[in-house]
């Protein structure tokens, strides 16, 4: 099969596309997936580059979000035939592992899953749509609303509103009633953030960000603990987290999945007890995060925006796009 293989970490010139890579074998309780789509994450470049603390087995089929049509079934597949549309969830529950990281991934025309990690596709939703949600997705409504809670009378600003668990998270906070602030480097992606339903708009790079903040939310005062956002959405780490903290109120919810720019930032622990924050971390997702982001593409409540479609050979330049920070919203490869 075709296929884009990882020999070793580095850079992009280490994502080799090869013609004629073996195809994956059917396990008794596998199938196999004629790969329709597959999006790809910023958690590509991290098992590029390697990740420091986790040793993967090289060669590896990067890409983590796969979504096809099933083209071979094992003999004890039960629930699932050859045609039927499936969304493989990445996390592998069951043996462990994730798929496009310590599993083969959706980098290829074919891959592997077992069983118990299928999700049926509705009708109506598209290959591309299926493929944008898990990783990115599926974190967003995880964090937004099992552990964030996020509701009608929240306050939310978004960083990194304009990749892909951020507009996942800016899409979300609109659905839950909330009012979202989102943070955006570009005049581009705060027109589309705009266009997504962000109420407010802010250019951190050419803006006193948290100033602008406070113009919006300081009322009635912020030393008398009223003012502010009532949730901070932070996966970007480094200096923005002492930054956050600063716009959040008292009592306020920072939720975090992640740290794009630095996982080990300076803190302020004044704000953190004066202020009386609640950090919620919040990892990954669950089948029913996905299932309930199926059903709301479904019915129309959630439109996926999508950066841009390519084929398997320029992979590549999907993934440069992720790494240039030039995305807005999902980057699908179609094998
Ligand atoms: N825990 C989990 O299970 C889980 C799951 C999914 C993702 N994550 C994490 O969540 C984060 C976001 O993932 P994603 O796939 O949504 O990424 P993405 O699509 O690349 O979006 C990240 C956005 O963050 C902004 N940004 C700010 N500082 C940045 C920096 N130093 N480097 C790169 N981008 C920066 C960029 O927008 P601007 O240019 O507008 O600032 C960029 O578009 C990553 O750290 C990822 O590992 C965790």
């Amino acid at each position: 099969m075709k296929a884009v293989v990882l020999y070793e970490h580095g850079q992009m010139d280490k994502l080799i596309y090869e013609e004629n890579y073996p195809d994956p074998e059917c396990g008794p309780g596998d199938v196999v997936v004629r790969v329709k789509a597959t999006s790809l994450n910023y958690h590509d470049l991290f098992t590029r580059n390697g990740m420091p603390g986790l040793t993967l087995e090289l060669p590896r089929i990067c890409g983590l979000d796969v979504a096809g049509e099933i083209a071979e079934t094992g003999a004890d597949v039960k629930n699932f035939k050859v045609g039927d549309a499936v969304l493989i969830d990445p996390r592998n529950r069951v043996e462990g592992g994730l798929v496009g990281e310590t599993i083969d991934g959706g980098l290829a025309e074919f891959c592997r899953a077992p069983e118990h990690q299928l999700i049926p596709i509705p009708d109506g939703v598209s290959y591309a749509d299926a493929a944008s949600l898990p990783v990115a997705y599926g974190t967003a409504h995880r964090m937004m609303v099992t552990r964030g809670q996020v509701n009608k009378d929240d306050k939310v600003l978004i960083m990194g509103a304009s990749g892909g668990v951020g507009t996942g998270a800016v899409l979300l906070a609109k659905i839950l009633g909330a009012e979202v602030v989102a943070l955006s480097s570009s005049e581009v992606k705060m027109q589309a953030l705009t266009d997504m339903g962000a109420d407010h708009v802010i250019n951190y790079l050419e803006t006193e960000w948290v100033k602008e903040i406070w113009k919006l939310y300081t009322k009635p005062h912020r030393r008398k603990y009223e003012g502010g956002v009532t949730v901070v959405v932070n996966f970007t780490g480094g200096d923005t987290w002492v930054q956050g903290m600063r716009c959040l109120r008292r009592g306020g919810r920072m939720l975090t999945c992640g740290a794009t720019d630095s996982f080990d930032p300076k803190t302020d622990l004044r704000y953190v007890w004066s202020f009386e924050f609640d950090i919620r971390g919040s990892n990954s997702w669950e089948p029913e995060d996905l299932t309930a982001l199926l059903a709301m593409i479904q019915a129309g409540d959630m439109k996926v925006p999508i950066a841009g479609t390519y084929p398997l050979s320029e992979a590549t330049e999907a993934l440069r796009l992720i790494e240039d920070r030039e995305v807005i919203g999902k980057v699908i490869v179609e094998p």
